[in-house]
């Protein structure tokens, strides 16, 4: 596996990758390797010739009072996962590259990024919007992963390469979970022992929920005693348990059509997000 860090080498190198007419899949990262990041990996060598990892943690992404000097920073690990699991090549830029003196320009991608995350995180899916219209630029891949464990940025991500007509397949990967359930997330590096425990509490309260507007209870019932459940378990703040659309993430009363239960909340220090498809039953 090639390591390149500018733009030049990157193309030649994804050139190279692409003699004979093979076809390249690409999976952004900010690093801090998992198995939920190895199963895009794996997904998108199953769907290209080739996989393109990039990590780059993303200052646009990040709020002025979250976690970008503290995010975790591991490459050499990462890269002998990505070796391991057959990565062709990372990409893996500094912030000058990507951002250099001058940098203006702006994506946006109205309506779907503007609740739950986008309201919780102020100019945070702007950020990711923007760097990932330049990765996928620099990449110009066939087909890009990403993981529905971030199902907000998914559905930003499909209305963005439709609106813009990337010729990119977006393929949305399910969330790996630990064995109790929990998402894995580089983010659960934070955790003590006791928040780690606490932290189940997060999968099974959507478990619960999910079951209960299936079997007709009254949406906001559910949702609220997801809540509670949350704010018992010690979450604190719980900034949203929400049903919505699948697609758009339009807010959805009764279930009438394929729908995700999605929340964030706080344990500690540490900001947990996740979800659940809510279908109804036929
Ligand atoms: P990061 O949090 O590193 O995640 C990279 C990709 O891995 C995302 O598509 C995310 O949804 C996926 N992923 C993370 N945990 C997962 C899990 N448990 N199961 C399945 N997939 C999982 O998301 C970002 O980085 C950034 O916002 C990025 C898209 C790279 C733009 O900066």
């Amino acid at each position: 596996m090639q390591t390149v860090r500018d733009i030049e080498t990157l193309r030649d190198a994804v050139a190279d990758l692409r003699s004979g007419g093979r076809t390249i899949a690409f999976v952004p990262t900010m690093g801090a390797l998992h198995a939920g990041h190895m199963a895009l990996v794996t997904e998108g060598k199953r769907r290209a010739d080739h996989v393109v990892v990039s990590i780059f943690v993303n200052p646009k992404q990040f709020g002025a009072n979250e976690d970008l000097s503290t995010y975790p920073r591991r490459e050499a690990a990462d890269a002998r996962m990505l070796e391991e699991g057959g990565c062709a090549l990372l990409w893996a830029p500094d912030a000058e590259i990507m951002y250099p003196q001058g940098f203006a320009t702006n994506i946006s991608v109205a309506g779907v990024s503007r609740d739950l995350d986008g309201a919780a995180r102020p100019g945070h899916f702007d950020g990711v919007a923007t760097v990932v219209a330049k990765l996928f630029n620099q990449v110009r891949p066939d087909v890009a992963l990403f993981g529905e464990k971030d199902y907000q940025q998914l559905a930003i991500i499909r209305r963005m390469v439709r609106d813009l007509d990337l010729p990119i397949d977006i393929v949305g990967v399910p969330t790996q979970r630990d064995a109790d359930g929990l998402a894995l997330s580089s983010r659960n590096l934070y955790l003590s022992e006791e928040e780690r425990r606490a932290a189940r509490a997060l999968p099974r309260a959507l478990g619960e929920a999910a079951s209960a507007i299936i079997d007709g209870t009254p949406v906001e019932d559910a949702l609220e005693a997801a809540r509670e459940k949350l704010a018992k378990a010690g979450f604190d703040p719980v900034d949203y348990v929400e049903l919505r659309d699948a697609e758009t993430l339009a807010p959805v009363a009764l279930l009438d059509r394929p729908a995700r239960l999605l929340t964030a909340a706080k344990i500690g220090r540490t900001r947990l997000i996740d979800n659940l498809a809510v279908t109804p039953a036929v």
